[in-house]
């Protein structure tokens, strides 16, 4: 890792964000650095600068970056304990709405909402014909795998795997080559839309938002805003599940009422009942 404290780091970055399109003030430095510097020991340069420098002069290079910037590790069922949580407010939500709306924010190739799917499958206590999942991400790229449903297994990646959170994937998923194709029952319930949780506007109407795994890349003065848009999406007594290494700052926890802590489960307080930020 080279000092990022240096002002090459930060013309570095004003390139990308300028010229390249990726926003990079929205991410933290050492996110950001972890990446750049994957890409410099692809290529011969040794500073951040002799990398800016090759950057300038390489599309290829261009694209390999902002490829590499993109944050996109997802999976199905993703932290299985955390889906036997998302189960029981599925359960409760379709218990008191005839119709239950969720959205999986920052949704990547879309194995989360699928899952949300899958899981209201194949519970004999949700009717799934009720539920609505609504997929988000910024990434067109990532939007465009998540609308064909079709995944791949890997060396890494054991799709079979992380399917095995059900009672029997087979009923949800057929298989191909070297992977798995997501069957329509399961993709009706899901809808794919882009959505950019910094600068676009909140939705309205939602019973559960998951939005895991985005807090841990983005700017802390970023996390505000964003969950702002999410509570001010969720109904008076919607449910919220962040990723299981990432928190609320202290600011906005009076929006939000804890429900499982491990799980990072919260609930929505009423938007009258918020007490003011405390110190
Ligand atoms: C690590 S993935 C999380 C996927 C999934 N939620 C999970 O936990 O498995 C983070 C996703 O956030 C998306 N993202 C980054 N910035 C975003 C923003 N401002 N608004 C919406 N999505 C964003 C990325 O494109 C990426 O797909």
């Amino acid at each position: 890792m080279t000092d990022t404290s240096d002002d090459s780091f930060e013309t570095l970055l004003e390139y990308i964000e300028d010229e390249l399109g990726f926003a990079t003030s929205y991410y933290n430095d050492s996110y950001l650095d972890r990446r750049v510097s994957s890409r410099m020991r692809r290529t011969t340069a040794d500073s951040y600068a002799d990398y800016l420098a090759e950057l300038r002069s390489s599309p290829q290079e261009q694209d390999d970056l902002l490829d590499s910037m993109s944050i996109n590790v997802t999976g199905f069922f993703r932290n299985p304990d955390v889906w036997d949580g998302i189960r029981d407010i599925m359960r409760t939500a379709a218990e008191n709405h005839e119709r239950v709306h969720i959205w999986s924010a920052a949704c990547a190739d879309g194995r989360e909402p699928y899952s949300l799917s899958m899981l209201a499958h194949d519970d004999p206590e949700i009717d799934a014909s009720g539920v609505h999942i609504l997929g988000t991400d910024i990434s067109e790229k990532a939007l465009e795998t998540a609308r064909k449903g079709v995944y791949q297994s890997s060396q890494t990646v054991d799709i079979a795997d992380q399917l095995e959170y059900l009672t029997d994937y087979h009923d949800y998923v057929d298989e191909t080559a070297n992977g798995f194709r997501v069957r329509d029952t399961i993709r009706q319930n899901v809808r794919f839309v882009r959505h950019d949780l910094i600068n676009d506007e909140p939705k309205a109407g939602f019973d559960l938002v998951v939005c895991r795994n985005l807090f841990i890349y983005i700017d802390n003065e970023y996390k505000e805003p964003v969950l702002e848009t999410i509570a001010r999406s969720l109904q008076s007594d919607g449910y919220l599940v962040i990723g299981k290494a990432e928190t609320i700052p202290p600011s906005l926890t009076c929006a939000f009422s804890v429900l499982d802590g491990r799980l990072r489960i919260y609930e929505r307080e009423p938007l009258d009942s918020r007490r003011p930020v405390q110190g």
